[in-house]
């Protein structure tokens, strides 16, 4: 076993920064391969917090190779503010420990203003967007209008590119009341960038040869979760980006038999952040403990999380649809006090029962959560680095989890700090 793809089973913010940061004391090698910097991944380390949105999480630790892949959108002016962030926190960053790859696209201006504009435009349907541009980059990648790393190298070929982008945005930027965009202008700033992210620019797929031929260790970092995935989750009211764990393969250039192990990312119970449906949410105050306790307020933008119970249709579904052999268990101290505690398994519509989450929107929406109620418990499990240090109540929650999930309990995470984790088996023993 040398490589471990970590996944968001939910709609993000499970703690995959952590896990990753954890694990990757055991690898030699961190890649993040899709999303942005809508990503907020957040460490802690001896007291110390690092938020991370587009470095992968190893990048705090000494010797490892952090990487960027080609299924990252790349917001240029973000990724170099952020590595002087981290680097006036002690973090050392250079083209020696990290790569970005040289096919990945950017993330321009006029991506962040559509992804407002859009926003506004859909009025009370608003998607609740992070803006920052993920969604529009995306759509002109696709479109085959984007501008990648090594578009810098070419000046000519950059404007080129730009002016045929900015022929179709600024239409559309007109017609939503905006300026329009001087390509000329966008290419001198792009250039004035250049220099300095063409120094981590490189050929990724190469690299995750090289190291997968020398027997070394890669640990894939996902964003996101599942049930924000462009196929696979609450569309309309996803991200731009395949969350699961296909996209490991595709977003860096290796192949699918790659990776050996996908681990998904859970938090004991749910939270959102963003417009969308969600069966098991909690508007009472059994939520505002979830959110007050887990300190549920978005990594990237600083907005309250919305939480409800743990759904285990809902991860049995990402188990599934990721190939997932294990998880890691995250937040479960945020349950400790808890009289009872519900876990969602199966739902209602229609008067029938059913044991999937249905594609259809409109079904999403009118889905009833069936509940099966559990005890809770009343000591404290925050901290705990034993299983032999959880109250029994506790014990018999994760392996009721396990069993709905279809799914065995890898990792158990009970606090923010990075060693405040429980290992059951190691993902890279498989
Ligand atoms: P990510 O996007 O999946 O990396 O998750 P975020 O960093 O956005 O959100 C997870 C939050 O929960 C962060 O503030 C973490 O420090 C925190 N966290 C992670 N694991 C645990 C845990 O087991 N218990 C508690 N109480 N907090 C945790
Ligand atoms: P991490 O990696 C939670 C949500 C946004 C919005 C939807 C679309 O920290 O788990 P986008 O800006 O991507 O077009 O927004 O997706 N979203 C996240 N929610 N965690 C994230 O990342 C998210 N990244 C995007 O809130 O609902
Ligand atoms: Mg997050």
């Amino acid at each position: 076993m040398s490589s471990v793809a970590i996944i968001g089973s939910q709609w993000g913010d499970e703690g995959k920064g952590k896990i990753v940061d954890w694990l990757s004391s055991r690898a030699d090698v961190v890649v993040r391969f899709q999303g942005g910097h809508n990503a907020g991944h957040t460490l802690v380390i001896d007291g110390k917090e690092y938020k991370l949105n587009l470095l992968p999480s190893g990048i705090v630790r000494k010797g490892k190779l952090s990487i960027i892949g080609n299924g990252v959108v790349i917001n240029p002016t973000a990724l170099l503010k952020e590595i002087k962030t981290v680097r006036d926190k002690g973090v050392e960053v250079s083209p020696e420990n990290l790569m970005v790859a040289e096919n990945a696209n950017l993330i321009l201006p006029v991506h962040e203003a559509l992804d407002e504009a859009m926003e506004i435009a859909r009025g009370g349907k608003s998607l609740g967007t992070t803006k920052r541009g993920i969604g529009p980059c995306y759509e002109d990648k696709v479109a085959r209008r984007g501008i990648r790393v090594c578009d810098l190298r070419e000046p000519d070929l950059l404007l080129e590119k730009l002016e045929a982008m900015m022929r179709h945005h600024n239409i559309l930027l007109k017609g939503l009341g905006l300026e329009e965009i001087d390509p000329k202008e966008v290419q001198s700033e792009l250039l004035t960038l250049a220099p300095e992210l063409l120094r981590y620019a490189g050929i990724v797929w190469r690299k995750l040869d090289e190291v997968k031929g020398q027997g070394r260790k890669i640990l894939f970092e996902g964003a996101q979760g599942t049930m924000l995935d462009i196929d696979h989750g609450t569309y309309p009211f996803v991200t731009s980006s395949n969350t699961v764990a296909a996209s490991a393969s595709s977003g860096t250039g290796i192949g699918v038999n790659a990776v050996h192990y996908v681990l998904g990312i859970t938090k004991a119970y749910t939270t959102r952040v963003g417009t969308g449906p969600f069966p098991t949410e909690l508007k009472d105050e059994t939520g505002e403990f979830l959110g007050q306790k887990g300190k549920e307020f978005g990594t990237v933008t600083g907005r309250k999380r919305r939480c409800g119970w743990f759904d285990a249709v809902l991860v049995r579904q990402a188990v599934k649809l990721s190939g997932m052999q294990g998880i890691a268990l995250t937040k479960l101290d945020v349950l400790d006090g808890l009289d009872e505690i519900k876990i969602c398994v199966g739902y209602e519509l229609d008067g029938k029962k059913i044991d999937y989450y249905p594609a259809s929107q409109t079904d999403q929406a009118r889905v009833k959560p069936v509940y099966e109620t559990m005890e809770g418990w009343k000591q404290s499990t925050f901290g705990a680095r034993s299983w032999g240090a959880l109250p029994a109540a506790a014990v018999k929650y994760v392996r009721h989890i396990e069993e709905l999930i279809e799914a065995p309990v890898s990792m158990l995470s009970t606090s923010p700090e990075r060693d405040d984790t429980i290992l059951v088996r190691d993902p890279f023993l498989g």
